[in-house]
């Protein structure tokens, strides 16, 4: 097992190549730290700014035993990587984080919600079921409208769809593929906000003011942040985030998206273990962002602070926004992350832009 605090110099292991990886490894970077990227993609936006790149895929051996080689620390920017491949690096004396109890835990829609609810973390009312006629009486038992997920591998909204009645619920289960499924109780949220936590080594955390989100067709658009928010609020998200830290025995940044319901209350949506969109504005509205947030936490470094500078209005860059480059960089006002992506497919995350606003 490696020695913490890993020194600058040293090689840390990230799965993922796209940009969130890119922005770790660029963290990384300047705090002297060398990055090994797998990924199955040659050409991807994090392994055009790391030391080295792995191509292969997750579960890939040889390609796990050439990262073990590389780093003997290693994360990940996104949640769905095989719990054997976790397994696999851990037995070759790499250590993973977060660790697997977090991923297991955030690669399960339903393992998500019992673990939050068991946490003292209050999420919307659910059922799940894995036929037709389990969500048939599932969705008769909780009534319409409902929102139907598959419990794995969704993401930007993908795998989900509202239920208005429960005659239709059986037909949902099967466009969803036939896959197991959760039903959501729908939430009455006046708004989407996320907050954005950190444990380290020591057990040390860290908490960044809440961010406001919107999102457009199940992609996040826009972020404003610090949010506008009663006290009372603010003091409930970094009482879920201690709780979901303390019970996931975390290490690493994560992103924790939450419903401010109508009547006051603050319901937890998901849980990422890993940096989180809604959490980019940290590159410019704190001197510690969220991405060397991580990099600190998993290499053993003391936690930064978390106060903001400036208030941040972030604006993800889908498909051909991108092209308007020129202008935002004439903005003065404005800071441009683009991401490297060769291919502005439409809806595609190709960068974003923090615009700057007085605090
Ligand atoms: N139970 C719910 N009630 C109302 N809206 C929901 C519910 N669950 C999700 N949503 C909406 O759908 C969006 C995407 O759902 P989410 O569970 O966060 O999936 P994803 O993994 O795709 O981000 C949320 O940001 C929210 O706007
Ligand atoms: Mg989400």
């Amino acid at each position: 097992m490696p020695q913490f605090p890993l020194p600058p110099g040293s090689t840390l292991g990230i799965l993922g190549g796209g940009q969130l990886g890119r922005m770790l490894a660029l963290a990384a970077a300047r705090l002297g730290f060398e990055t090994a990227v797998l990924e199955r993609d040659a050409d991807s936006p994090a392994g055009q700014v790391a030391t080295h790149t792995i191509v292969g895929g997750y579960d890939d051996p040889a390609a796990l035993e050439a990262l073990a080689r590389l780093a003997r620390v290693v994360t990940y920017e996104f949640e769905n990587v095989p719990a054997a491949s976790v397994l696999k690096l851990q037995a070759l004396g790499v250590d993973v984080a977060p660790g697997a109890e977090a991923l297991s835990v955030a690669q399960d829609r339903v393992a998500e919600k019992q673990f939050l609810n068991a946490s003292g973390a209050p999420t919307v009312a659910f059922a799940f079921a894995d036929s037709a006629a389990g969500a048939a009486a599932a969705a008769a038992t909780m009534g319409a409208p409902l929102l139907m997920k598959t419990r794995r591998e969704g993401y930007d909204g993908k795998g989900q769809r509202w239920v208005e009645h429960v005659a239709d619920a059986a037909g949902a289960f099967e466009a969803l593929g036939g896959r197991p499924v959760i039903l959501e109780a729908p939430a009455d949220f006046v708004r989407e906000l996320s907050v954005i936590a950190a444990r380290g080594r020591d057990g040390a955390t860290a908490v960044y003011p809440l961010a406001e989100n919107h999102h457009e067709h199940g992609i996040l658009r826009r972020s404003l942040a610090p949010a506008l928010v009663m006290p009372h609020i603010a003091f409930e998200a970094e009482k879920i985030s201690a709780r979901v830290l303390q019970g996931l025995n975390y290490v690493g940044v994560i992103g924790i998206e939450l419903f401010e319901m109508r009547d006051g209350r603050l319901l937890v949506n998901e849980i990422a273990p890993r940096v989180h969109n809604s959490g980019h504005w940290t590159q410019d509205g704190c001197s510690v962002d969220q991405f060397e947030q991580h990099v600190r936490a998993v290499a053993g470094w003391p936690l930064g602070p978390t106060q903001p500078h400036a208030r941040i209005e972030m604006l993800n860059l889908l498909g051909d926004e991108v092209d308007q480059w020129a202008k935002l960089a004439a903005e003065p006002d404005s800071r441009l992350h683009l991401y490297g992506k060769r291919d502005a497919k439409p809806g595609r995350k190709m960068g974003h832009v923090n615009k700057l606003r007085a605090l």
